[in-house]
């Protein structure tokens, strides 16, 4: 059962919260995610926002979170959100409408890394407006990840009122993480750079 809620869900790895070193960057918001873990906020409707620096654990945060609501029983989608939006443009009307339940139709959608390339299309504009407008009809909790800032998101949505209409939703029951600090990519980076120097 769990098994088959793992691969529903789409998720490509396991990752837990004891999994991550909380002292790397001592200032990201350890409590509420323990609290976001803890998944009440699927029952209250809320949203959650992960937003902050490249490499900081977002997305490990968003797919623990993710994780534990397959082990709890709970339907969730995990969609890198920009190639899963390039994706979806070039599906069939059929494929499309499958697409689109499947989007809305779980207890917890995660739209990881928003916005990474910037400026999305205006297809991708539209599907996310109908995805963040259904699941706030449902009152269906989404996490966003996202490394640009929320000032920004008209901008990438090539149109203003989108964007707000679209915060508006995310943002009336949501909880905001910010994660500041530095990126454990370029640590893993430097590590790997250490041992062949000392290899060679
Ligand atoms: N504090 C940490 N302890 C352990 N692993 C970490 C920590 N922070 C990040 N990582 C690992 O580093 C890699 C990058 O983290 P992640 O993808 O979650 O960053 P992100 O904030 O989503 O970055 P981006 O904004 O570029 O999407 C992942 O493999 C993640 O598991
Ligand atoms: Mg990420």
């Amino acid at each position: 059962m769990t098994e088959r809620r793992f691969k529903q869900s789409r998720l490509d790895e396991r990752p837990t919260l004891t999994d991550f070193d909380w002292r790397f960057n001592p200032k990201l918001p350890r409590q509420a995610c323990f609290e976001l873990h803890t998944l009440k906020f699927i029952g209250e409707g809320a949203n959650a926002l992960i937003l902050g620096k490249p490499g900081t654990g977002k997305s490990h945060v968003a797919k623990a979170v993710a994780f534990q609501a397959t082990l709890l029983g709970h339907d969730v989608r995990y969609v890198e959100a920009d190639t899963e939006f390039a994706r979806f443009a070039l599906g069939s009307p059929q494929e499309q409408s499958a697409a689109l339940r499947a989007y809305i139709e779980p207890d917890l959608l995660v739209l990881d890394d928003l916005f990474l390339a910037r400026r999305i299309s205006d297809a991708s504009a539209e599907l996310l407006q109908t995805i963040v407008h259904q699941r706030y009809k449902r009152r269906a909790s989404i996490v966003v990840t996202s490394n640009r800032i929320v000032s920004d998101w008209g901008k990438y949505l090539g149109d203003a009122t989108m964007g707000t209409t679209i915060l508006d939703r995310l943002m009336h029951r949501a909880v905001m993480l910010e994660f500041e600090g530095k990126s454990y990519r370029l640590k893993e980076a430097a590590a790997r750079i250490a041992l062949t120097a000392t290899e060679a």
